[in-house]
């Protein structure tokens, strides 16, 4: 039965995984196959500076000095910067129309704390049709299509573990209607989980290793290799617009974002919203030593998060929605021999199969994984720009099964999201005593995406009468 050579060999022992080679000697058949396979996409030099630096030498990823407000495009209050906000849209709707932009939808994640099994996009969120985010998300992209009459192609970012999922939901989906040659799926490595004392690679079973997705940082090297950045160049594409997922209401392509960095001549550029509470497990958009970036939610420590400006409300305000502007030529900066953005360590609980083929279940963190943050690369941009939007219309995330940034709350803000446009359109909606509206709604983005959308084009005479869906021929 074919094994491992001498080179792989003396490779993993250079590496410090000597014990990979014991184990593929151990296994035999499939599961032989499958962690030779594992073993050898790994990229060995790396994990072992990794294993160096975080997990031997305790190393923390640095979070710099000083934190500080950043500075940021706030929502329009005055006419001026109503004014400034209608000029930045103008600017940003020719983009679109002149075809420059590409799409980026971040699906590589595991979705771990919703727990639903498959592609977070498969979800099906929608209260009244059971519409799943990734239906969401294309019918969108296909009215801004409509919209702008420009290609917009549509990158999906996906990991090897949701891979062949994520192609089977669109393909069965007939794309939800978009082309499927503007739909192209760029999948994203992996790295392994280690030991967090030895450093040694851990097993997921006996014929596979521990590996999880390299972060979202890992798009920008994905990109490269699969060949998608030269494709967007080749398209015409010189900006691409990240978007997250798990958040149905987010305005992709939103063209006074797009006209504020391109004024800015921005590399790279930030959603923000302003934060509820401190304790908002969202991270934030600060000046770290001068320099923009995003403090995760996990490294801000409680005093700061709470800190309050002199209006009373939080210093840290701008929570990240992670919702990005990058410049194609800048993500070929950042890629160019390697990715260059710092590695983040993660300790976790990572149940395994132990050397006698044993599966252990730990109840405490166990292990260290590695990830690499997009936004990490604002720190490399020549300039950037961080743009306020409203929580109500851009920003209800779907992570957790229930409490904060669930189905639940996601339902809630939709609902008062529709409810706010229909009327704006002359519907009456019913609302209980709480004043939420009384019935869910759905609002099919080919129908309206905004609430002028809605206005013009809803037919005399609709009423809201019970659960409605308006879909995209109402
Ligand atoms: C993330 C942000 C946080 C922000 C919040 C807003 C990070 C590290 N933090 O937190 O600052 O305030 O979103 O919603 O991102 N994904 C991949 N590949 C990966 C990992 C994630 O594609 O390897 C995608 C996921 O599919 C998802 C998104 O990135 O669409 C966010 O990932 P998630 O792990 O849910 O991040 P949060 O902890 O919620």
């Amino acid at each position: 039965m074919s094994g491992l050579g001498d080179d792989e060999r003396r490779a993993l022992a250079d590496a410090g995984q000597a014990h990979l080679a014991d184990r593929v000697d151990a296994a035999s058949g499939e599961d032989r196959a499958t962690l030779l396979r594992d073993i050898r996409g790994l990229d060995l030099p790396l994990v072992a500076d990794l294993v160096r630096r975080f997990v031997l030498a305790r190393e923390e990823t640095p979070h710099g000095g000083e934190i500080q407000p950043p500075e940021a495009i706030a929502l329009p209050g005055s006419p001026e910067e109503r004014d400034a906000e209608a000029a930045a849209a103008a600017r940003g709707e020719e983009f679109l129309r002149a075809g420059r932009l590409a799409l980026v939808l971040l699906a590589g994640g595991q979705g771990s704390r919703l727990g639903f099994d498959g592609p977070k996009g498969r979800y099906p969120y929608g209260p009244v049709t059971g519409l799943t985010l990734f239906a969401q998300h294309a019918h969108r992209v296909q009215a801004l299509r409509r919209r702008y009459g420009a290609a917009l192609p549509l990158y999906v970012l996906t990991s090897p573990a949701n891979d062949d999922d994520t192609r089977r939901a669109f393909a069965e989906a007939g794309h939800f209607g978009l082309d499927p040659d503007s739909v192209r799926f760029v999948v994203q490595g992996t790295l392994p989980a280690v030991d967090m004392t030895t450093g040694r690679i851990l097993l997921d079973d006996v014929g596979r290793l521990a590996l999880s997705p390299d972060g979202h940082g890992g798009l920008l090297m994905a990109l490269r290799r699969s060949g998608a950045l030269e494709r967007m160049r080749a398209d015409g594409n010189t900006t691409f617009f990240t978007f997250q997922v798990d958040n149905p209401i987010i305005r992709v392509a939103n063209p006074a974002f797009i006209g504020h960095h391109l004024e800015a001549d921005a590399d790279m550029s930030n959603l923000a919203v302003r934060k509820h509470d401190p304790a908002e497990r969202v991270g934030v958009i600060a000046r770290v030593d001068g320099r923009t970036a995003v403090v995760e939610y996990s490294d801000l420590s409680d005093e700061l998060a709470a800190l309050r400006a002199g209006d009373g409300r939080l210093a840290l305000w701008a929570g990240n929605i992670a919702t990005h502007l990058v410049e194609v030529a800048f993500a070929d900066r950042l890629t160019e021999g390697g990715l260059h953005l710092p590695f983040h360590r993660a300790v976790k609980r990572v149940p395994h199969v132990d050397a006698a083929g044993r599966r252990v279940e730990p109840d405490e963190p166990n292990a260290v994984k590695f990830e690499t943050f997009i936004f990490d690369a604002l720190g490399q941009a020549r300039h950037s720009v961080t743009v306020e939007v409203p929580r109500e219309v851009d920003f209800s995330p779907i992570k957790n099964a229930d409490g904060s940034d669930s189905p639940e709350t996601a339902r809630r803000d939709l609902n008062r999201l529709y409810a706010s446009w229909l009327e704006a359109a002359g519907v009456a909606v019913a609302r209980d005593a709480d004043g939420e509206p009384l019935h869910d709604l759905e609002i099919d983005p080919r129908l309206a995406l905004d609430a002028d959308e809605l206005a013009a084009r809803l037919p005399p005479g609709t009423t809201i009468t019970g659960p409605t869906a308006l879909g995209p021929g109402d």
